[in-house]
């Protein structure tokens, strides 16, 4: 990525108009959206420790959530403020460092690890308006710690405390979510092994013509679950696909923003879905958000469960290697639900 296609360092020189790589299709420009829908919002602790009926009323609220909108939003989730503030903190702090800081930590291609714009496979494709920061994380044979930033020096440790957490949030959030599909809670858990955990921290300068051009292209996620946090004091950016009309995600103050990913589609066989989504740029604010992606171990094969499979709702994808599948997505573009077409 050379420092024209570095969105920070674009809006810094203020050209005159916008490079062509990063103008849309008029069809792909982000014109539509329903402001007055609002996603799902999930209280856990009415969960963990709600009485009987404050349980069934939450576990039947999550199952709508996950069969009609693939997303919802997780409050009393348990993780502490202070933490997302600081994982935050470290993200805008990496973020603002010179541009020459930053490529001490590029991403190779092909790769979702390090700085740079992921998903760019050819020169006529176009670019999103967004520098990434993206690294794995559990289990650490994944990790590549070149690519750890030192600055800023807490990085590394806060990165590693907001990913234990997080862990433990998706573990719980899965249990749920078994019992939900009326399944034994601990189907995901102990089929997952030990899941892969990767973190992909999104900066999305303004930009003069959001009207033009894309934050991040639309695209489902390849994971099981996938956590997202939208940085307090951001734009309002992600947009999700419901019935053909992009609702934005309003952004609930420290709640979390949980998805369905590819993976949990096809285990489920289609009930719950992964959706469609995408992010957008504001004219004059910035917008950071933290999402991290939690999957099975590499070596698992997976398919759909056959509790989930009968006359009704027939066998929809095949079995397959989760680690094929998680190369697969992350060597092409994001294009709406294309990578998912591996599983038929
Ligand atoms: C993503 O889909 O990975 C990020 C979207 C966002 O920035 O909200
Ligand atoms: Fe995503």
């Amino acid at each position: 990525i050379g420092q024209i296609d570095d969105v920070q360092e674009l809006r810094k020189a203020r050209p005159a108009t916008i490079p062509e790589r990063f103008v849309r299709d008029i069809a792909e420009r982000p014109f539509v959206a329903k402001p007055s829908m609002h996603i799902p919002v999930i209280d856990l602790s009415k969960l963990i420790e709600g009485d009987l009926e404050q349980f069934h009323t939450e576990l039947s609220k999550l199952s709508t959530s996950c069969e009609e909108w693939g997303f919802f939003q997780v409050i009393n989730h348990g993780i502490d403020k202070d933490l997302l503030q600081n994982i935050e903190k470290v993200a805008t702090e990496f973020f603002m460092l010179p541009l020459e800081e930053k490529q001490r930590y590029p991403m190779a291609p092909g790769t979702v690890q390090g700085y740079g714009q992921a998903f760019v496979f050819s020169e006529n494709q176009k670019l999103d308006w967004c520098n990434m920061l993206a690294l794995g994380v559990e289990p650490h044979f994944i990790r590549n710690p070149k690519l750890w930033p030192t600055n800023p020096a807490n990085f590394s440790e806060t990165l590693e405390m907001y990913s234990a957490n997080i862990r433990g949030l998706c573990k719980n959030l899965l249990k749920f979510i078994a019992m939900s599909l009326h399944l034994k809670d601990n189907v995901f858990n102990e089929m997952f092994g030990v899941a892969v955990q990767a973190v992909r921290m999104n900066y999305y300068p303004p930009c003069s013509r959001p009207d033009l051009v894309l934050g991040l292209s639309p695209h489902s996620d390849g994971s099981a679950l996938t956590v997202l946090q939208q940085a307090a004091g951001s734009s309002i950016g992600l947009q999700i696909l419901k019935d053909d009309t992009w609702i934005p995600v309003q952004p609930v103050p420290n709640a979390l923003v949980i998805n369905i990913g590819d993976t949990l589609e096809v285990l489920t066989n289609g009930k719950y879905r992964s959706v469609e989504h995408r992010a957008v740029t504001h004219k004059y604010k910035d917008r950071l958000s933290i999402v991290t992606f939690y999957a099975p171990s590499y070596e698992i094969d997976l398919g759909p469960l056959p509790q989930l499979v009968d006359e009704n709702r027939p066998c929809m994808y095949k079995n397959y290697n989760h680690g094929e599948y998680s190369k697969h997505y992350v060597t092409n573009k994001l294009q709406g639900k294309k990578t998912l077409e591996f599983a038929k």
